[in-house]
């Protein structure tokens, strides 16, 4: 699996419009350009098996393009694989993902341009700056060098850490290190954007910030998927998918953004009170909620750390990292 941005693809014909959206009348960055041409990203019919063991087992799953979808699930799941293959950084054993009319997966591994990932273990160049890292994204996508930069700033500064930018990478923290992931992954104006677990490191007010920063996404339109433990995050979002050892356990999709005007991105509010009550099953405050018939995941959050860290420390010491 990748876990760079692609430098050098072949000039596709995502690529082909993200350099003419960098070039249109507007001037504006990519970030703050609506999603041209706004589509839902389906996977159907998945299966992933690696060796004996089948990490995905026949996903079927439509992620909404203007809305927010939180994809749960116990650690090892199956949450990173299945946003590889939605994204096309992984080609399944079976079934495929589209995005509009096109499968996600370009047959090399690189996502097109029009896909971001905030990837788990945040896929940063060490050796760059904060800076260079999201200003090399733009330059993939077509953005010249001088407007990638100032964008770079931009992006950084969403995320507070616009006077980070010169540091170089390997020396931040990792909480510093996800927020420049999360800088790279919304600077570039994707059309789907992919966030594996994206706040784990960070407090709540950070986690505030990034969530009004996804909302955001989806205001323009992209299809926005976040991949975590956490119910504050669950709650923030619009739709919410439930994965138990490569099966989907739950799906509930997200309303269609015109009927949710009223909805804020704090991940501390409490839901509405009008949402009509489906089920006896309603989940305690704080908990991600069962699902009937469905397996209940065991402690998330406590089993996910070993693995977070284990992630974590696998990024921080890369073997001969460029
Ligand atoms: N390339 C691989 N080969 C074998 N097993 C893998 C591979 N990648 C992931 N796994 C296993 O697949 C399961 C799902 O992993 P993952 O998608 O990372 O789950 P999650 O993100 O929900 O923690 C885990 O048990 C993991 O160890
Ligand atoms: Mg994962």
């Amino acid at each position: 699996m990748s876990t760079t941005e692609p430098t050098t693809p072949e000039q596709t014909a995502d690529q082909k419009n993200a350099e003419q959206k960098t070039e249109g009348a507007s001037g504006s960055p990519l970030a703050e350009q609506p999603v041209a041409a706004p589509a839902d990203l389906v996977v159907t019919g998945v299966t992933h098996e690696a060796g004996r063991r089948t990490l995905l087992a026949d996903v079927e799953v439509r992620f909404p393009a203007g809305s927010m979808t939180a994809l749960s699930g116990p650690s090892g799941s199956g949450k990173t694989t299945l946003l590889s293959v939605a994204g096309g950084l992984l080609r399944p054993t079976a079934g495929s993902a589209t995005h509009g009319a096109e499968p996600t997966w370009t047959g090399t591994g690189d996502p097109r341009p029009d896909v971001a990932f905030v990837l788990q273990v945040y896929g940063l160049v060490p050796v760059l700056s904060a800076a260079e890292n999201v200003s090399v994204a733009l330059r993939a996508r077509g953005v010249a060098p001088e407007a990638a930069d100032e964008q770079a700033l931009a992006a950084l500064a969403r995320f507070g850490i616009a006077d980070l930018g010169a540091r170089q990478v390997e020396e931040l923290s990792g909480g510093q290190m996800q927020r420049v992931a999360l800088a790279r992954g919304l600077a570039v104006g994707a059309a789907v954007l992919l966030a594996d677990e994206p706040t784990s490191e960070l407090d709540e007010t950070n986690r505030g910030h990034v969530l009004a920063e996804l909302r955001r996404e989806a205001d323009r339109g992209a299809v926005v998927v976040v991949a975590t433990h956490d119910p504050a995050v669950v709650e923030a979002c619009d739709g919410h998918v439930a994965l138990d050892d490569g099966r989907v356990v739950l799906d509930e999709a997200a309303e269609a953004p015109q009927d949710r005007s009223t909805q804020d991105t704090s991940a501390t509010d409490t839901p509405a009170t009008d949402t009509p009550a489906t089920d006896t099953d309603e989940a305690a405050p704080g908990e991600v909620p069962p699902v009937e018939g469905a397996p209940v995941p065991e402690a998330p959050a406590a089993a996910a750390e070993p693995e977070t860290d284990d992630d974590h420390a696998a990024f921080r010491r890369p073997p001969g990292a460029p």
